[in-house]
């Protein structure tokens, strides 16, 4: 009988072992405690009709209450399992983790921070200014005649208050040269608006990035030192460049600046049209009335800029055909340029 009870205690404590056990101990344990043949209690009240009527009665009640509070303990650790794996239907541990995607820069973007990398090499810094300017800095100031038709509001975007969207990034050489005195040598990335057609090589928003230099003996050789260097940095060691003349009324004398195709490096394709050169930018030596607005002495000072349209080349570059692609936030087409895995 002794035997008996010290086995219904030394099987109580077994309890604590369930609320930790996983699917497969628990049946485990459930066959050893109360399976039908050899579980241990099973076993204990199967000895019962062994002991003496009164010692039946002591054990046989001892035995019955571990019962309930195993079958108990079982059906609470079935229920917590139960819930745990509806929690988790469909997630298999085992399958290989799905790759995190990581952004990339977007192709205009990685092409307007390389220029300005050039530029800071070359000694220039940076400036910004407003998108949101006044005529007199987006055009009187840069000499604009008053009947230019950039001025009309066909062709710019007005905002309230004689405001508009600033039509190129030119203005920011006035407030530049405005804020310091010379030597200047700055670039200056931004957006800029105009109301084009949004077709293959239009966009009513579109990057530029402008230079300017301002300083005592300043020549065209300097603009086209400058800007051949550039060339070389930015489309390799062995593209040519070529000047044509052309007009702003911010400069004087104006010029276009081409470099050999970096596609087909001069013997014609479809990006060059089949000329060999590709159109980059446009430049010129500073009008000496735009120093003037500026109250910079142009019989002391001379200076060149110019303005290039990172959207154009990337485009040049690459060979892509169509602007609008830069817009469309395809990542298939971004992801070829991101230096990331496409999806
Ligand atoms: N502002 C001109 C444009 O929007 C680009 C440009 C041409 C800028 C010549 C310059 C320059 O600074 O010298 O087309």
């Amino acid at each position: 009988m002794r035997d008996l009870l010290a086995a219904v205690h030394a099987l109580r404590e077994r309890l604590g072992e369930i609320p930790q056990a996983d699917e497969r101990r628990l049946q485990d344990l459930k066959t050893e405690i109360l399976g039908r043949k050899a579980g241990a209690l099973t076993k204990i009240l199967g000895d019962l009709p062994k002991l003496q009527p009164a010692d039946r009665r002591s054990v046989g009640a001892a035995a019955n209450v571990l019962k309930r509070d195993f079958e108990a303990a079982f059906a609470a650790r079935e229920r917590d399992l139960a819930r745990a794996s509806r929690a988790t239907v469909g997630l298999d541990p085992t399958m290989p983790g799905r790759p995190s995607w990581r952004g990339g820069l977007h192709l205009v973007t990685q092409v307007v921070a390389e220029i300005c990398d050039i530029f800071r090499e070359l000694g220039f810094t940076r400036a910004v200014g407003p998108e949101a300017e006044t005529e007199w800095y987006n055009f009187g100031a840069l000499n604009f005649p008053k009947d230019h038709p950039a001025i009309d509001v066909q062709d710019s975007f007005y905002l309230a208050d004689g405001l508009l969207l600033r039509t190129h990034t030119s203005p920011v050489q006035v407030r530049t040269m405005e804020q310091y005195r010379p030597p200047i040598r700055v670039v200056s990335p931004g957006q800029c608006y105009r109301r084009d057609p949004f077709d293959p090589s239009h966009a009513p928003v579109f990057e530029q990035v402008e230079g300017l230099v301002v300083d005592e003996g300043v020549t065209f050789v300097d603009l086209k030192a400058t800007l051949s260097a550039f060339a070389r940095q930015f489309f390799g060691p062995h593209t040519a460049t070529r000047f044509s003349p052309s007009y702003f009324p911010f400069t004087e004398p104006s010029a276009d600046m081409q470099v050999s195709c970096s596609v087909c490096h001069g013997a014609g394709c479809p990006t060059c049209k089949q000329t060999g050169w590709m159109e980059i930018l446009g430049s010129g030596m500073v009008h000496p009335a735009v120093l003037e607005n500026c109250r910079i002495d142009p019989e002391h000072y001379s200076g060149f800029a110019f303005g290039m349209g990172p959207h154009r080349i990337a485009m040049v570059r690459h060979g892509i055909p169509d602007i609008r692609l830069f817009f469309e936030g395809d990542v298939r087409f971004l992801a070829q340029f991101s230096g990331e895995g496409a999806p």
